[in-house]
């Protein structure tokens, strides 16, 4: 059944029907289409728009189309639907016969579509936010198990001070942490529900908005119908909020990868989550790293592609928003996943805790603390600065770390300031242990 025809004369054009379904899609939202659907229909009946044996008629089809679509005797493969929409009410005729032709009394796709496009979205960022929850889980394993696991802190990809393998993943669970506020933030202001506005601007039908936004567990209904059917804010928020969440996997999977390389070695990974190389043997590469790194570009694409399509549509519904549904189901499906494989990659990781010291041991991570040392015996911080800038280029002449240099060398240098305690000082764990303020690598 198609919705429309009344006014055409002839058929439309294969290709341009092609061009223009979105049944390919947007069948993923058959489920939240039939829910809005039900208490559409419940509020019909309710305000005496549609008489009890029609609602009951339509209700108990609708409910039968989704158990069909649950239980696949139904199948969503139908070259000739225009949409969702569309499909569920010729289904809902074949089913119960002229009594569907009542469902989209006081309706328009217009309010429909974003109905279940808020529904869909409210589905997903839970799910996202669930998967979020299960990596802080392996992220919070790591932190517990590695308080005195010592690594290289970095800047410019510079070794830099030391820092706990802990307090390095604690970074990226404030990160995660965010993400997760961020997700609930967008849900709030997404939960006000759309429906009722029908086409742009309403209905001369008695229709009780507050029962259906109550019916379908949102807050409250949308203040206005002419935004109400064009407004994909709360889309393009998610979206952004994914792209955050891959930005913050991406910067992981970097990590990860530089961690695996042969060079670093800081950790191994698991063969369940490696592949080979097809030509060289030896290979073992960290390839589900390298693909959330990738798809974080896919899913910031998804992002502009949304925002620059909704950037010059003037009120109210345009067709060019059925654009916005294909590619952010893509990003929602890329970014769901590649949470979940971090996750669960994390918690098959090696972390090779010898080497990382050994790699601490390098780079005079602990100049700073010689520095710290002399401040505190009475040298202004920026004459021990350049004191140590000295004692670094001492120890490169002769090939030692700060940790081997004597008394007498460090004293050429810094006019008797050094005394025997300088060595306990600057061990890599007391660096670490000493840096107790709020947010340090040493805090408790
Ligand atoms: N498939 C359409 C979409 O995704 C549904 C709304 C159609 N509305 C319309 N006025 N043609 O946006």
């Amino acid at each position: 059944m198609k919705l429309w025809g009344g006014r055409f004369k002839n058929n439309i054009d294969e290709k341009a029907f092609n061009f223009n379904e979105s049944f390919s899609f947007d069948k993923i939202l058959y489920e939240v289409d039939i829910l809005g659907s039900i208490a559409h229909i419940k509020m019909l009946k309710k305000q005496k728009i549609i008489n009890t044996k029609s609602a009951t008629n339509i209700l108990k089809g609708l409910n039968q189309i989704l158990n069909d679509i649950k239980q696949k005797k139904l199948s969503l493969n139908d070259k000739g639907a225009e949409d969702i929409h569309s499909f569920i009410e010729t289904k809902l005729f074949s089913k119960i016969g002229t009594d569907a032709k009542k469902l989209h009394t006081a309706r328009s796709r217009n309010d429909q579509v974003a109905l279940d496009l808020k529904l869909y979205i409210r589905e997903k960022i839970n799910e996202t936010i669930e998967n979020l929850s299960l990596l802080l889980d392996s992220i919070n394993t790591i932190i517990k198990n590695h308080k005195n696991t010592i690594l290289p802190g970095f800047t410019h990809l510079q070794k830099a001070q030391p820092v706990t393998l802990s307090h390095h993943f604690g970074a990226y669970r404030e990160m995660f942490n965010r993400d997760i506020s961020r997700l609930k933030d967008t849900y709030k202001r997404l939960n006000e529900c759309p429906l009722g506005a029908c086409a742009l601007n309403g209905t001369t039908y008695n229709i009780d908005r507050n029962f259906t936004s109550y019916e379908l567990k949102f807050n409250r209904p949308t203040k206005n119908s002419m935004d109400s059917v064009s407004d994909r804010d709360f889309l393009i928020e998610y979206i952004f909020d994914l792209s955050l969440i891959m930005m913050h996997l991406s910067r992981l999977s970097e990590e990860i990868i530089i961690w695996n390389s042969d060079d670093y070695k800081y950790i191994t990974l698991s063969d369940k989550f490696s592949t080979g190389s097809s030509i060289m043997p030896q290979k073992k590469n960290p390839d589900i790293a390298e693909l959330i790194r990738g798809k974080t570009g896919v899913v910031y694409g998804s992002l502009m592609s949304v925002l620059s399509t909704m950037k010059s549509l003037p009120l109210t519904y345009n067709k060019d928003l059925q654009e916005l549904n294909q590619t952010s189901f893509s990003a929602i499906n890329n970014s769901n996943s590649s949470i979940l494989l971090m996750s669960e990659m994390l918690k098959e990781i090696t972390f090779n805790k010898e080497i990382m010291k050994k790699a601490s041991n390098k780079g005079f991570i602990n100049a700073t603390d010689v520095a710290d040392y002399l401040v505190k015996k009475g040298v202004a911080f920026r004459d021990a600065h350049r004191m140590v800038g000295e004692l670094v280029l001492l120890c490169e002449e002769k090939k030692l770390t700060l940790d081997e240099l004597d008394l007498k060398d460090y004293n050429k240098i810094c006019k008797g300031y050094v005394k025997k305690d300088i060595y306990e000082n600057i061990n890599l764990l007391t660096c670490i242990k000493n840096r107790k303020c709020i947010g340090a690598t040493g805090e408790k």
